[in-house]
């Protein structure tokens, strides 16, 4: 089968499609021919091996020599164990643990896979998973009348982040490049700020809820922007921001009132299944950029690396 392999950290150059042989699914996995896979800035993170966190379980060299977590595809054939699923299902998750989705064939552990509805197309479900989980837990508590901040509201996680705050009541900050600002207002965004010309946790603040999906700023800046009872979640950034949140942010957050913490995003269908159904409904949209073709994995990542992207980026393999 074609595969995009990679063998050290680096720019997206260092990619090359090759013929690899087929995988077989273990016990408890599943095979699945991969029609589309969404691109997430894991993928990136994991290519350049920076933040350091992404090189856990490869140290020196990846730990999986193929890319793609987020695939959508057809059953081709299972391993012993596996209930869930039969060969000819279309199933879609986040693979992120054994990855492989930049092929034409991936395995899964079927624990991983949800069943597509047939309202979504392969493309549409592949954007779900990853940035839907995220999304989805980073939003929980948010309410009526509150005011939320998406960090990087305007890529993948953060698309899908602002609708789910504007429809539980909130009013929503996005904070992205300026060339994603409208992108942010298209989807609800109330107030938009652009991160290289204004700071928010100085100038706009307070907030009760701030989903921080890229951290790159101090702890304390981050519990300056926060409103009394106000929650701070970061997902992703540079290691010093996401060690400080854990460390100085938890401490400072128990004698004022305001928390601040790393949130550890659980995994597996039940987890973004309930945004699945909401884009099904029509309460939330799907919003693919750009579509590219396996041959051209190296473009894709790039354009969402360097900053390009509005919302989801797929490959597709067919
Ligand atoms: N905690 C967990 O368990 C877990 C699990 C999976 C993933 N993650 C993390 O979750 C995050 C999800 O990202 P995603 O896939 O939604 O990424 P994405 O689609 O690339 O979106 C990130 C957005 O942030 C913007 N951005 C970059 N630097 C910024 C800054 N300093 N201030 C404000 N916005 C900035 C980017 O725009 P530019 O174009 O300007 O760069 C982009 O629009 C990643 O950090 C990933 O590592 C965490």
């Amino acid at each position: 089968m074609k595969a995009v392999v990679y063998e050290r950290y680096g720019r997206p150059d260092v990619l090359r499609v090759e013929d690899v042989p087929t995988p077989t699914p273990a016990a408890g996995q599943v095979l699945v021919e991969v029609a589309a896979t969404s691109i997430n800035l894991s993928d990136w993170e994991c290519l350049r091996g920076s933040p350091f966190y992404a090189r856990l379980g490869g140290l020196r060299a990846p730990a999986r020599p193929t890319l793609g977590s987020d695939i959508a595809g057809r059953v081709e054939a299972v391993g012993t164990g596996v209930t869930r699923f039969q060969p000819g299902d279309e199933v879609y998750g986040d693979n992120l643990r054994l990855k492989g989705g930049f092929a034409q064939y991936a395995v899964a552990h079927e624990s991983a896979l949800g069943l597509k509805p047939a309202e979504l197309t392969l493309a549409e479900a592949s954007a779900i998973p990853q940035a839907g989980a995220i999304a989805l837990q980073g939003t929980a508590g948010a309410a009526n009348g509150h005011r939320v901040l998406i960090n990087g509201g305007g890529g993948g996680s953060g698309s899908f982040a602002i609708q789910l705050a504007k429809a539980l009541g909130a009013h929503v900050t996005g904070v992205d490049n300026g060339g994603k600002l409208e992108f942010m207002r298209s989807l609800g965004a109330d107030e938009v700020i652009d991160y290289r010309r204004d700071d928010f946790t100085r100038d706009h603040a307070p907030y009760d809820l701030i989903l921080d999906l890229v951290a790159h700023r101090s702890v304390f800046a981050y519990h300056r922007a926060l409103a009394r009872g106000g929650r701070y979640r970061c997902v992703g950034g540079s290691v010093p921001a996401l060690l400080s949140v854990l460390t100085i942010g938890a401490a400072a957050g128990l004698v004022t009132g305001r928390r601040l913490g790393v949130l550890a995003v659980k995994e597996g269908p039940r987890y973004f299944e309930p945004l699945t159904e909401m884009c099904v409904a029509g309460n939330v949209s799907i919003h693919i950029d750009r579509t590219f073709g396996l041959d051209e994995v190296p473009q894709a990542l790039a354009y969402v690396g360097e900053g390009h992207a509005l919302g989801k980026v797929v490959v597709t393999s067919r």
